[in-house]
C-alpha cells in the first residue's frame, strides 16, 4: 500500500500540537495530527490534557464551586436573601463535560477547516522520516511519510511508589474532576497548582480538605509576600494546609483511604474518603521509539531541544510539556506556532521571559517575570512597589479587598522585571503587565498610563507609582 506523504506530522493534539498543526496548514503545508486520547465514551478526542482533563474542566468546576460559595457566603452582605440552596454535583459535572465536549468538537472542526488530517491512534517514530500510527486494540497500523515531525506528546502525572492510584478512592487530577458527590474528607498530596485549585473546588462544595505538602515553604515559585498572604487566605477559607508533611504510604480501604504521614510533630495516621495525588507532572515520551531514531532525552526525561524547539535530529521538533520550561498551555501554543513558522522558513521565536502564570484559586495568583528571591539570588539590584487591594475602590465595592499587586523594577534603568498579583480576576489583569514587559516598559511608563476608575487594574498603576514612592491611595 502507498504510504501517505505529509510536509508536517504532529504527534499529540494538546495545545502545543493542535496549534502547531493549524499554523502549519495556514502556511500551506500538507499536515496531519496523530492522537491516541479517548474520552469517557471511548471516542477519540482532540485537545489533549488541557481541554479534556486539565485547564478547561478544572476551570469549569472552579467557576461552579465559586458561584455556590458566593451564594452561601457572600450574597447576604449584598442584601440578597436565599433559602433552600442545594447542590446537584451530577449536574455540575455534566455541565463541565458539556463544555469539554463543545471544545473538543470545536478543535475537530478547526482541523477540518484547515484540512489537517486527523490520524487516530498511537504514534511512533520510525527511521527514514516515517511515523507509524498504531490503532489501539485492533493491532492494525498505518505508516506515513513525514518531511517534518513535531512531537507534542505532553505530560502525565507523577506518582508516589507507596500510593497506588485506583481512580476511585486514590485519584490523580483526572479522578478529582469526576467525583459524583461531595466527599466528606479529602486529602491532597502536594500543595502546588493542582492541589490548590482542585482542593479549593471541593472545599467550596463542602469537603474538609487537608493538603499535605512536603516542602517547608508554600508555593516556592511565587513571590514570597504573595505566597504568605495566600497561605493565610487559603487557610482562612478552610484549606488545612500542612507544610513539611511527608507521606509514608496510603491504602484504599472499604470505607475510603488511610494515609500515614510524618511532620515536625511526628507520625500521623488519617482516614479520608478520597485522596488526590498532585505532586507534579512528568514529560510523556513512552512508546515514541525515540531511542531507535536517536532523539536525545535529558536526565529529567524531557526531549532535549534548543531555543527553537529543534531536537538533535534535523526535521524532528518537540514542543509543549514534553520539553523544558513551564508546563503551561499558552507556552505550548507559542512553541507550536514558532516551530510551524520556522519549518516554513520564518525566523520566529518565543520570549520565555514574559510567559505569565496563573493559579486559579480565589483570589487568583498571577505573575510574570522574576520574583524578588530570584533577583536576590542573581545579585541584581531592584526596587519594588506594593499596593494592597484594600485601598482600591473597585475591590472594596466588589467585596474583594484581599490581596496585593507588586511591581519590581531594575534599580538603575527602572525596567520592569516582574509583576505579581494576588487579586480577584488576576488572570485578566496580568495581561497588562505582560504587554508592558514585552515592550520593555519601565515602572514609570506603567505609572504614566491612565487606568479606568474604578477598576481593580488601578492597583497595578498604584504599585507602579509606589516603586517611586508616589502611590496616591496609601
Ligand atoms: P497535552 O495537552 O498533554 O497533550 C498531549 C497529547 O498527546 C495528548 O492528547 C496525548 O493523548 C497525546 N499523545 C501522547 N503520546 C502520544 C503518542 N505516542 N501517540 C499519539 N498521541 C499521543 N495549563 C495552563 O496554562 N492553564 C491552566 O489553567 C491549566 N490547568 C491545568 C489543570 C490540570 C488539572 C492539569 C492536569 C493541567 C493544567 N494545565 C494548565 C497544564 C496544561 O494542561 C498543559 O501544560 C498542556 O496541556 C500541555 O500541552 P501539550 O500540548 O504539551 O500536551
Ligand atoms: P506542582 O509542581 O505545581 O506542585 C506539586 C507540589 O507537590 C509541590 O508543591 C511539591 O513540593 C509537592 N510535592 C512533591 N512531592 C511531594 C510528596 N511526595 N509529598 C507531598 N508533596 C509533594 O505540580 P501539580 O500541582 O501537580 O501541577 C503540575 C503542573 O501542571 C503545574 O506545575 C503546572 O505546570 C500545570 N498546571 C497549571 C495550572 C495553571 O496554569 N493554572 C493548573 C494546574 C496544573
Amino acid at each position: 500500500m502507498n504510504e501517505k506523504k505529509f510536509d508536517v506530522v504532529v504527534i499529540g493534539a494538546g495545545p502545543a500540537g493542535y496549534v502547531a498543526a493549524i499554523r502549519s496548514a495556514q502556511l500551506g503545508m500538507n499536515t496531519a495530527i496523530v492522537d491516541e486520547m479517548v474520552n469517557k465514551a471511548g471516542d477519540h478526542v482532540l485537545g489533549g490534557t488541557c481541554i479534556n482533563i486539565g485547564c478547561i474542566p478544572s476551570k469549569a468546576l472552579l467557576d461552579s464551586s465559586e458561584n455556590y460559595s458566593r451564594v452561601l457566603n457572600k450574597f447576604g452582605a449584598h442584601g440578597i436573601k436565599t433559602k433552600d440552596v442545594s447542590l446537584d454535583v451530577e449536574a455540575m459535572i455534566a455541565r463541565k463535560d458539556r463544555i469539554v465536549s463543545q471544545w473538543t468538537s470545536s478543535i475537530a472542526a478547526l482541523m477540518k477547516k484547515n484540512k489537517v488530517a486527523w490520524l487516530k491512534g498511537h504514534g511512533r517514530l520510525l527511521p527514514g522520516s516515517k511515523v507509524e500510527i498504531v490503532k489501539e486494540g485492533s493491532g492494525q497500523s498505518e505508516k506515513v511519510q513525514a518531511k517534518n515531525v513535531i512531537i507534542a506528546t505532553g505530560s502525565v502525572p507523577r506518582t508516589l511508589p507507596n500510593v497506588a492510584i485506583d481512580q476511585d478512592n486514590i485519584v490523580d487530577s483526572t479522578g478529582a474532576l469526576e467525583f459524583t458527590e461531595v466527599p466528606g474528607k479529602i486529602g491532597v498530596i502536594g500543595g502546588g497548582v493542582i492541589g490548590l485549585e482542585l482542593g479549593s473546588v471541593w472545599r467550596r462544595l463542602g469537603s474538609n480538605v487537608v493538603v499535605l505538602e512536603v516542602m517547608d515553604t508554600f508555593l516556592d515559585m511565587v513571590d514570597s509576600q504573595v505566597a504568605g498572604e495566600a497561605l493565610k487566605e487559603f487557610r482562612s477559607q478552610g484549606l488545612n494546609i500542612k507544610l513539611n508533611a511527608r507521606v509514608l504510604g496510603a491504602k484504599s480501604t472499604k470505607k475510603g483511604v488511610s494515609v500515614d504521614y510524618e511532620d515536625d510533630k511526628g507520625k500521623h495516621s488519617i482516614r479520608l474518603d478520597k485522596l488526590v495525588v498532585a505532586i507534579g507532572r512528568k514529560p510523556h515520551t513512552e512508546g515514541l521509539n525515540l531511542n531507535e531514531v536517536d532523539v536525545f532525552v535529558d536526565e529529567s526525561g524531557y526531549i532535549h531541544v534548543d531555543d527553537y524547539c529543534s531536537t538533535n535530529i534535523p526535521g524532528i521538533y518537540a514542543v509543549g510539556d514534553v520539553v523544558r520550561g513551564p508546563m503551561l498551555a499558552h507556552k505550548g501554543f507559542e512553541e507550536g506556532v514558532m516551530v510551524a513558522e520556522r519549518i516554513a522558513g520564518r525566523k520566529s521565536s518565543v520570549n520565555y521571559d514574559t510567559i505569565p502564570w496563573v493559579i486559579y484559586t480565589w483570589p487568583e495568583i498571577a505573575w510574570v517575570g522574576k520574583t524578588e528571591n530570584e533577583l536576590k539570588a542573581a545579585a541584581r539590584d531592584f526596587k519594588s512597589g506594593v499596593f494592597p487591594l484594600r485601598h482600591n475602590g473597585r475591590a472594596m465595592a466588589m467585596d474583594e479587598p484581599t490581596g496585593l499587586v507588586k511591581v519590581i523594577a531594575d534599580a538603575q534603568s527602572d525596567e520592569i522585571l516582574g509583576v505579581h498579583i494576588f487579586a480577584a480576576n488576576a488572570s485578566e489583569m496580568i495581561g497588562e503587565a505582560v504587554v508592558a514587559m514585552e515592550y520593555r516598559a519601565s515602572a514609570d511608563d506603567l505609572a504614566c498610563i491612565v487606568h479606568a476608575h474604578p477598576s481593580v487594574s488601578e492597583a497595578i498603576h498604584e504599585a507602579a507609582l509606589a516603586v517611586d514612592g508616589r502611590s496616591w491611595h496609601q
